[in-house]
């Protein structure tokens, strides 16, 4: 009989390098593997599992809205898009929102509502940032600036261009008249953790005021009280016109929402944009019950104590291996540990004592704990890694 392994090599598009772990469950912070071991998990579903594996709450509102209906079209209103909505908006304090099955959806959104505004303005650049990730669909693909996502796929949308990282006078060489959007990630994912500057977002708020383009929050990786606060870019004192969310926002399930300024919404109106699947009433329901959590339940103040915890603790490490770390950085449930070393190396050794971390941009150990772990669960982690920095 061939494992799920090798049955994974012959049958799948090789997209994926599949951890060498069959899971067959997940409870709180943990995951179970088929032979028994348990794993400390440390990123979470890459930021989706925000509550942790089998959250009561989450479990109880699928099962409640799996027996209401599963789908209807977007024909209907749903009462759980709708009690979604209600919450999203109170908290994030924007006028309107879109519903759509994924993060890359939500960006596609986002640049077609952007032209539909811009159209009328002559306006046509979109902008995005470098070492930007923002999707694999070909909207996405074009403000992404990640080289390896994005060779072989040319040519992108016209138009597009990349700014500098926190450069601040690439930024004003490339905004002008004729710019539609920024979009940017208050804090990098994939990119390697990397946080936009005071004085970076500063210029972007004022080149704005100055040409009017909109600012487009991409907060699918650092949104839904991850850092401490409900968005990233509440850390570098931006004002959005549109955010895009998704990841932990259906609690497990597909789902991710623009959402934008009463401005900006007018520019979307009947039958402009549209979508079979996005807004599923099971994925809202989870949604509401994620939300619910994360404002009222404590668990965005949580995360904020769980990278206060965190950073101390790798900064200790950073000044006991000098050699070997070279920048903490992050907030919250989102944090990158920079090494001079290979980072997989201490990712595999990690896995190895039961606890999984991702490394991203090669040498960046990216931490997306969930919102619920322990003080104990925590300090595992530094444990192990400390353990591991000791033997390199
Ligand atoms: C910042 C950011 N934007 C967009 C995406 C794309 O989201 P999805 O994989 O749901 O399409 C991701 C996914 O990692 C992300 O981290």
């Amino acid at each position: 009989m061939p494992t799920v392994f090798e049955l994974e090599q012959s049958l799948f598009f090789q997209t994926y390098k599949r951890l060498p772990v069959d899971v067959i469950e997940g409870h709180g912070c943990y995951l179970t593997d088929r032979q028994g071991k348990r794993y400390l998990d440390f990123f979470g579903g890459l930021a989706v599992n925000a509550l942790g594996y089998g959250h009561p709450r989450i479990l109880e509102a699928i099962r409640a809205q799996t027996e209401r209906y599963v789908h209807l079209s977007n024909f209907f209103v749903q009462e759980p898009q709708v009690r979604l909505a209600e919450k999203l908006l109170e908290v994030s304090r924007f006028s309107r929102v879109f519903f759509t099955n994924s993060g890359t959806e939500a960006v596609e959104g986002a640049i077609k509502l952007a032209r539909k505004w811009g159209a009328k303005r002559g306006k046509k650049q979109l902008l995005g940032l470098s070492n930007s990730f923002h999707g694999r669909t070909m909207g996405a693909l074009s403000l992404t600036e990640r080289p390896k996502y994005r060779e072989g796929y040319e040519p992108f949308l016209p138009n597009t261009d990349h700014i500098r990282f926190n450069d601040a006078q690439d930024l004003r060489s490339k905004i002008n008249g004729e710019t539609l959007a920024v979009f940017f990630e208050p804090i990098q994912g994939e990119g390697g953790l990397n946080v936009l500057s005071r004085e970076f977002c500063d210029e972007l708020s004022a080149l704005q005021k100055k040409h009017g383009f909109l600012l487009v929050a991409d907060e699918i990786q650092s949104g839904m009280g991850r850092t401490g606060r409900f968005f990233g870019y509440q850390h570098v004192g931006l004002r959005p016109d549109v955010v895009v969310v998704a990841k932990a926002i259906g609690g497990g399930l597909p789902l991710g929402a623009f959402l934008g300024t009463e401005e900006v919404a007018s520019v979307l109106t009947f039958g402009v944009h549209g979508t079979t699947f996005g807004g599923n009433p099971v994925a809202c329901a989870a949604g509401r019950a994620v939300l619910d959590e994360i404002v009222d339940g404590g668990l965005m103040k949580r995360a904020e104590e769980i990278g206060v915890r965190l950073i101390a603790a790798f900064r200790g490490l950073q000044q006991r291996y000098p050699k070997l770390i070279s920048d903490v950085r992050g907030f919250g449930c989102m944090l990158g540990v920079e090494l001079s070393v290979e980072g997989q190396l201490v990712v595999d050794r990690l896995m190895d004592r039961g606890i999984l971390v991702n490394c991203t941009n090669t040498k960046v150990l990216r931490f997306l704990p969930p919102y619920i772990a322990t003080d104990e669960e925590c300090d595992k982690v530094i444990a192990e890694l400390d353990a591991i920095l000791a033997s390199l």
